[in-house]
């Protein structure tokens, strides 16, 4: 059983870790952007954004974990041929930006700060990098999973996982034991309680990094006009046919009422018209 050291931190760094990152992750799953997703409001905006800022970040971490992979401070957590991502990444933003996807994918200014502070970890202070591979991966294998589920219905994804190469860890066969092998690894790493104490802080900022991204996603959501229906699925949802194409005409929103759709049709709203001005001197009789 775990029992709290005099910094108040538990014994094991992965409970540590999972202690001190409680709240932060409480904050992450209610940032605006995660509360739309899980209940289904992505947009194929919103997404593709959300999925270019993890090919910049996934592309860094990887990097910084290759020039680690021998270090005593992060070797017991070299898992490359499970965890890494950047393979899958590239292969989604292929998927959702086109062949020229290099050229395409945006980089935003939340995402560079992650970045930046991936590689001052991985070059100036590798100790704290088990911190970021935590906050990411054991995160991927977590909720990750239902966010594929979501994304894959709300977006119509074909069922094959196109476009959600990310989300799937064909070198894992149960999640669980993963995390759990992970978790015992952590748990190996020889740190002293000053480090220990800057790692813990390390995961909250790996989490911020996190928050401040999808907040800074929510307001370029927020200026797109198109991105501003609350049945933003209708005009978004679309198969592969048409999945490379940012501009799509958009449909006609879900929950459009009855009477403006049928208005389209030339011989009902003349029938309309028509019952207006009978009712209307119907009722100029009545009054006499
Ligand atoms: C909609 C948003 C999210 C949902 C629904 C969600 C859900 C979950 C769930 C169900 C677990 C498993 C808890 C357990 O096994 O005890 C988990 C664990 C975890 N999540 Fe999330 N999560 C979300 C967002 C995030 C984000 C944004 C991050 C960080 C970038 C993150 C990082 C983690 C980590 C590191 C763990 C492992 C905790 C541990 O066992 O130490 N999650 N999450």
């Amino acid at each position: 059983m775990d029992r709290p050291q005099s910094d108040s931190l538990p014994q094991d760094l992965s409970e540590a870790l999972k202690e001190a990152t409680k709240e932060v992750h409480a904050q992450a799953e209610n940032a605006e952007f995660m509360r739309n997703f899980q209940r289904g409001q992505v947009t194929r905006k919103g997404f593709k954004l959300v999925m270019a800022s993890l090919y910049h970040v996934y592309v860094a971490l990887e990097e910084e974990i290759e020039r680690n992979k021998d270090n005593p401070v992060f070797a017991p957590l070299y898992f490359p041929e499970e965890l890494h991502r950047r393979a899958a990444l590239e292969q989604d933003m292929a998927f959702w930006y086109g062949p020229s996807w290099q050229e395409a994918v945006p980089y935003t200014a939340a995402t560079r700060r992650y970045v930046d502070r991936l590689q001052q970890v991985g070059r100036r202070e590798p100790e704290l990098l088990v911190a970021h591979a935590y906050t990411r991966y054991l995160g991927d294998l977590s909720g990750g999973q239902v966010l594929k589920k979501i994304a894959q219905k709300a977006l119509d994804l074909p069922s094959s996982g196109e476009g959600l190469a990310f989300f799937t860890f064909p070198n894992i066969d149960s999640a669980t034991k993963f995390k759990q092998l992970y978790r015992s690894r952590m748990n190996t790493l020889e740190m002293t309680p000053e480090v220990r104490q800057r790692v813990t802080e390390e995961a909250k900022t790996a989490f911020l990094l996190n928050i401040q991204l999808f907040e800074e996603l929510q307001e370029l959501l927020k200026q797109d006009p198109e991105d501003q229906h609350p049945s933003q699925a209708a005009g978004l949802r679309h198969r592969a046919s048409s999945r490379l194409q940012d501009s799509i005409p958009a449909e006609q929103p879900r929950g459009t009422p009855l009477l403006s759709s049928l208005s389209q049709t030339p011989l009902i709203r003349w029938l309309l018209t028509l019952s207006v001005v009978v009712a209307t001197v119907a009722m100029g009789f009545y009054a006499l």
